[in-house]
């Protein structure tokens, strides 16, 4: 019923293998990057407000060794697929569309005086790709931690994240905002990080062994209307604070929304992000005394405001976290991440957790004729190069 979920050590030999089959010569650099899930705080990071990730005990390793001058080429065995990118179109969007999260990185340190020789590369992941788990910035941090280590040429942990930001941004053309890159490079083991995205400064939260457990459940679906519906909600919310004559949604309080009531669809975007700035706080203190009724509660609240307010759920994840939520042992659900498709979070008793998904993943497949996938996430470390054998 759970999905498996191979060691990083056996990623890395994976990758390892797959880049001396490539290349003929033994992997001499490695790294490795995991997912992220976020507990609470979602669309806020672009409205320099505050978010709640954990990064996932799930990632992304890259192996690599010396190639042809002038060409990088890449086995993803992730995705079953190998491609290759001439470094002299550093700056044109590669075709093949998840090249361009390793493209982007390279032409991001590339500007920044750090050049990536020749390089044969491997990809294995345990990350699911497409489920709003932040696949996209594992690749990119991992990406970005094997350049340092081939080029022996190190950025700040600020400058990396800013790059693979950029990458995103500029490569993917997603308007993303700082939290995936920020938790895949900074998380800690058995933390949570609040991340304040107004002045960037974060601070772990214990999310340790004696909280409930996380069961993060992939839909199976990704809608295709998500990018183009991403950007519209930043605009509307950069319309709103127009309106209000403020800078960002950060600073509006719940009584100065009334101010919008004549704005229908501003008023509620704007709802969702000034009370799910209040709802993250209140997430950090329920944690911090260990209120697992309230965190879920406010899970769940979170989750009505992303589908009516903000509107970037689905159907079926309207139905998975209604289906989470009448389970006994759950204190709340919700989407996490973008939305429009992807996954749930459901907070859980740790004893209940296979009872849960067991449920779930039944009555899903009974509404949607296929079954969701089920995964046990314990919150991991982020981004690293691997220097020894694990
Ligand atoms: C995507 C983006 C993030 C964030 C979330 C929504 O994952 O990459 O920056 O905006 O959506 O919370």
């Amino acid at each position: 019923m759970m999905e498996s979920n191979p060691s990083l050590a056996s990623l890395i030999d994976s990758a390892s293998a797959a880049v001396a089959e490539l290349s003929g010569q033994t992997a001499r650099w490695r790294a490795a990057a995991p997912g992220r899930v976020n507990l609470i705080g979602e669309h806020t990071d672009y409205n320099q407000g505050w978010v709640l990730p954990v990064a996932i005990d799930r990632y992304t390793a890259m192996a690599a060794a010396p190639g042809v001058p002038g060409q990088i080429r890449v086995r993803s065995l992730a995705i079953a697929q190998e491609s290759s990118l001439s470094l002299d179109q550093l700056h044109t969007p590669h075709r093949d569309p998840w090249m361009r999260y390793v493209q982007g990185v390279i032409a991001q340190y590339d500007s920044r005086g750090v050049h990536c020789p020749g390089l044969d590369v491997a990809v294995a992941s345990s990350v699911p790709p497409g489920g709003g788990l932040s696949s996209s910035a594992a690749l990119e941090l991992a990406t970005a931690h094997l350049l340092e280590a081939v080029t022996e040429q190190a950025l700040t942990g600020s400058e990396r994240i800013e790059a693979c930001v950029q990458a995103e941004r500029e490569m993917a053309g997603v308007p993303c905002g700082i939290m995936d890159q920020t938790v895949v490079e900074l998380a800690e083991s058995g933390q949570a990080l609040l991340l304040d995205c107004a002045d960037q400064t974060a601070r772990s939260v214990p999310f340790d062994s004696q909280a409930p457990a996380l069961l993060v459940i992939h839909s199976g679906v990704s809608h295709a209307l998500a990018e183009g519906a991403y950007a519209q909600r930043r605009a509307d919310c950069e319309q709103a604070c127009a309106q209000l004559g403020v800078n960002t949604l950060r600073e509006v309080s719940p009584d100065q929304l009334a101010r919008l009531k004549d704005e229908g669809v501003l008023l509620q975007r704007a709802t969702h992000v000034v009370s799910e700035n209040q709802r993250v706080c209140d997430a950090v203190t329920a944690i911090e005394q260990r209120q697992w009724d309230r965190l879920g509660a406010l899970m769940t609240a979170s989750h009505r405001s992303l589908r009516d307010d903000y509107e970037v759920s689905c159907p079926e994840l309207d139905l998975l976290v209604e289906l989470a939520t009448a389970e006994p042992g759950v204190y709340g659900a919700r989407m996490t991440g973008g939305g429009f498709g992807g996954c749930v979070i459901v907070l859980v008793a740790s004893d209940r957790l296979e009872a849960v998904a067991g449920s779930v993943s039944g009555q899903y497949n009974e509404h949607m004729g296929w079954a969701p996938g089920c995964y046990r996430i314990q919150a991991g470390a982020g981004a690293r190069e691997i220097c020894t054998a694990l």
